[in-house]
This record gives structure tokens, C-alpha cells and sequence, in this order.
């Protein structure tokens, strides 16, 4: 097989430059654009143009067709498009959109996440990820009476104020609350603790210091944001006994993990019950809707009355996106899925490190098999935290095997910290196959051709420029 050398990007290019007078950046979220490293000549002032998604592949403007593993930040669990789900919604569209008013498939899927996560005994359903943990540290802070929470560098909860802290923070300074963006007030750090993941003497100390203060600890119990680091052996154990000593909720983040590294999330897989819960992602295998789950005592204090905590919202629980979770959690309760996504994602996994290790790339593939990463490092075993996994980063040599992989069409996201995600769609034949190939091609280019980054970078900056014009 030949391996191809370049990546059509022109018309990517050209639409690029018209987004920059339209949209800020020239894009819709910050975290699409392809910027976070220095190197790869991706990161001209250029995102890449998607023109359609089916199956698990991707196609972008340029014509270019690439086997999907960024899969719209992870919540493709069945494939894009998948024909149950299209179909229920084709049907569900006939029925209008949008009721303000209960509706039975409410009452259905939250039947169905009940009974799927273990410590789900109630469910609220809101629009995203950021909505939910929002709400989940009001209902907190409304039940404990407490004000502040715990949060993780590295972890990643939605962009409100509350938790829009030492996400990707610098790693050689203090730890401390680390604003990641302006106009977040100040003052609000104030009830922001940050810690370190994984480490159980500091937390423990921090906790015994505050706890009077602290409302929640909140957490993504695997992090989905981090290049897929995983809890120590008896870690969440230890944060969930922790909580109960000193009268702090725990709350999983299970936006990226809820149905997919197990039919329950992370809480099934440890077996450790939080307080709540909040989802999102492959619940509906792409459609904007999330959840707040958690014990019913908890739960409650939404409701009316004296408790009242706020929540609601024009779109939550609309019958559209409903039926999208309706339609994907009746797959999803099949246990079988999740073997066959299991068996996918190992093998996956374990050609990456294969073809690492024959290539004299020294690295650690970690994670689970349904959202996982590889690790560049000299120096490590094991990686159990942010600043163990920023100091250890070969950044530059992710950016062009990722450029390679891109010209061999297979699409990962361009950001180290992001996770390789699998979906069912993902044939453990030809996709499987293709990706290993291009894996292997993109390494063995990038370890030993010249990378001639001025090329491509120019070539972008011509289109750009010619546009202008
Ligand atoms: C763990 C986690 N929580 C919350 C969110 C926010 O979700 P959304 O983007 O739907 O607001 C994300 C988004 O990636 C996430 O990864």
C-alpha cells in the first residue's frame, strides 16, 4: 500500500478564512479550533471543515474521509447516524419539538437510566454537560448548607464560573484555583479548592483542614480530559469514605464515562455509589441532552417546596433529544454492546503499543478501551495526574503522528489530552486493520522523515491569503 504524503485542506482553508470575519476565531467552540500545539502544520490558523459523519467515519470538505476516533468529543457510543436513533428521531419529528409540558418519555428514560447506573434513584434531565454539573453543585450546596468545592487539575466539568478552574493550568507553579478564562469574577476562586488527582495524604489533609467549608468533592472518575487517566486502585473508594466522614457529597462527572466504559459508567466499573451524577455524551449518541442523577433524598430538593433548588430550563427533557436517549439507552442495556466495544478498544490499544514499542518509541497506552490514550515518556511507568502527565508529554511528536494519521485517514484529535474514543461501528476488521496500518505509517513518518512544517504552513497561508484577496 501507498501511503499518501498530503492532506487536501483547501476548501477547509478557504472557509476558514471567511469564518474568521463571522465568528470569533473563526469557530463556534475554542476547543475546535487545532491550536494547542506548536508544531503540526494543522495548527495554521485552520480547522478542519466536516461535510458528513456515518457509521464511524467522517468526511470533510476537502473530500477527504477519515475513520472517526475524536467521535464529536465522545458521544458517538453506537457510530454516527446509527439507524435505530435516526429513525426513532425521524418519527419523533412528526410530534413537534418542544411541549413545556411533562411528556412520557421523561418518565421512560429516566426509568431506564435508573435502572442502567447503580446509584441513580431520581433524574432531572437538562441540555449539557456544563448545565448538569452546574446544577449538581447547586443541589449540593442547597443540601449541605456548605459552600466550596473540590475539584481536580485536569478535570474538566463545562465552562461555568464555578468550575472553570486549573483545567489545563500551568503545572510548574503552585497548585491553586487557576482561572481558565477571563470574566469569571473575582472572588469565586474562594470557593474553588484544587487538588491533586490521585493523591490520597494531600487530599486527606485538605479535606480534615476545610471540610466545615466544603460542600462537594466533584470528579470525572476516569479523566476523559486528560489523555484517560485512571483512579489508583482503591482511590474513588477512598474519596467515597472520605465524603461520608466529614458529610461532603460526592459527585461523579460521568459526562464522557456514563454509558460508555460500562453499561453503568465508572461507578460499575469501581463500584463506588456518589451522590449524583451527572451525564451526558453517549446517553443519546449525540443529541444535546444530560442528566442529574443521585440518591432521592438528594434529588428532592428540587422539587418545590421548602427546599427549592432551582432548575429547568426552555429545552430540558425535550420529547426530541429524548427519543434520541430513549432509542440509544435500548441498545446501550445490552450488555453484549459493551464486550464487543471492549474487545474493539483492546486490540486498538494494544497494536498502538505494539507498533510504539517496534518502533523504539517509548510510551505508555493507557486508559480503558472505549476512551483511552497513548503517553509519550521517557521516564514513567504510570501516569496518575495531570502535572505527571504535562511534564512527561512528547507534544511534538503527538502533533505530526497525528498530521500523518490525518493523511492516512484515521482522525484523532489534535490535542494530546484528548481520548481516543471507539464506537460500535467501528468494524474489527477493515477499521481496525486500516488503523493499525496508518498507525504504524504515521509513526514510522513522523520518527523518521523530515517534517517540513513550512510547507504545509505556507501552503495553508496561500489559501488563506487568496481568499482575502
Ligand atoms: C467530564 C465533562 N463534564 C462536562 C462537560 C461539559 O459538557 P458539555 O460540553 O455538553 O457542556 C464535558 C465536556 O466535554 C466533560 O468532558
Amino acid at each position: 500500500m501507498t501511503a499518501k504524503m498530503r492532506l487536501k485542506i483547501s476548501k477547509s482553508a478557504k472557509l476558514f478564512s471567511q469564518a474568521l470575519d463571522v465568528m470569533p476565531g473563526g469557530a463556534t467552540s475554542n476547543a475546535r479550533l487545532w491550536q494547542t500545539a506548536q508544531f503540526c502544520p494543522i495548527y495554521t490558523p485552520c480547522t478542519i471543515f466536516a461535510k458528513r459523519a456515518y457509521g464511524s467515519h467522517i468526511w470533510d470538505v476537502d473530500g477527504n474521509k477519515y475513520i472517526d476516533y475524536r467521535l464529536g468529543f465522545g458521544p458517538i457510543i453506537l457510530g454516527h447516524s446509527y439507524p435505530s436513533v435516526r429513525n426513532a428521531i425521524h418519527a419523533a419529528e412528526k410530534r413537534g419539538t418542544v411541549y413545556a409540558l411533562d411528556n412520557e418519555l421523561e418518565l421512560n428514560v429516566a426509568k431506564k437510566i435508573i435502572d442502567m447506573v447503580p446509584s441513580a434513584q431520581m433524574v432531572r434531565f437538562s441540555v449539557t454537560g456544563t448545565e448538569a454539573t452546574m446544577h449538581a453543585i447547586r443541589l449540593a450546596r442547597a443540601y449541605t448548607k456548605k459552600n466550596v468545592i473540590l475539584k481536580f487539575e485536569g478535570h474538566y466539568h463545562g465552562n461555568h464560573d464555578y468550575v472553570l478552574f486549573s483545567t489545563s493550568p500551568p503545572y510548574n507553579t503552585k497548585i491553586r484555583p487557576y482561572p481558565e478564562s477571563l470574566g469569571i469574577p473575582p472572588g469565586i476562586e474562594k470557593l474553588v479548592i484544587v487538588e491533586t488527582f490521585n493523591n490520597f495524604e494531600s487530599i486527606e489533609r485538605t479535606v480534615k483542614a476545610r471540610h466545615r467549608q466544603i460542600a462537594a468533592i466533584i470528579l470525572e472518575p476516569i479523566m476523559g480530559n486528560a489523555a484517560a487517566i485512571m483512579p489508583k486502585p482503591g482511590y474513588l473508594k477512598f474519596l467515597r469514605e472520605l465524603c461520608d466522614r466529614y458529610d461532603i457529597l460526592l459527585i461523579f462527572d460521568e459526562v464522557k464515562t456514563g454509558f460508555r466504559v460500562s453499561r453503568g459508567g465508572a461507578q460499575e466499573l469501581y463500584k463506588v455509589k456518589p451522590d449524583i451524577t451527572t451525564l451526558g455524551k453517549s446517553m443519546s449518541n449525540g443529541y444535546p441532552v444530560s442528566a442529574i442523577a443521585g440518591q432521592r433524598e438528594i434529588m428532592e430538593f428540587f422539587g418545590p417546596g421548602v427546599h427549592h433548588v432551582t432548575h429547568g430550563g426552555t429545552y430540558a427533557g425535550n420529547p426530541h433529544v429524548l427519543t434520541a436517549a430513549e432509542a440509544t439507552l435500548d441498545v446501550l442495556k445490552d450488555r453484549r454492546i459493551y464486550t464487543r466495544l471492549s474487545r474493539y478498544g483492546t486490540r486498538l490499544m494494544g497494536g498502538i503499543r505494539e507498533t510504539l514499542e517496534d518502533t523504539g518509541i517509548k510510551a505508555i497506552v493507557q486508559g480503558h478501551p472505549n476512551m483511552f490514550q497513548y503517553v509519550l515518556t521517557n521516564n514513567r511507568t504510570e501516569i496518575n495526574n495531570y502535572r505527571e502527565l504535562k511534564t512527561n508529554y512528547g507534544i511534538d511528536m503527538y502533533s505530526k503522528i497525528q498530521y500523518w494519521l490525518l493523511t492516512q485517514g484515521v482522525m484523532l484529535d489534535e490535542d494530546s489530552q484528548e481520548c481516543w474514543y471507539t464506537c460500535l461501528s467501528h468494524s474489527l476488521d477493515e477499521d481496525l486493520e486500516e488503523t493499525l496500518n496508518a498507525f504504524r505509517i504515521a509513526v514510522e513518518r513522523s520518527k523518521n522523515s523530515k517534517f517540513r512544517t513550512s510547507r504545509f504552513k505556507l501552503e495553508t497561508d496561500r489559501a488563506t491569503k487568496q481568499v482575502k484577496a
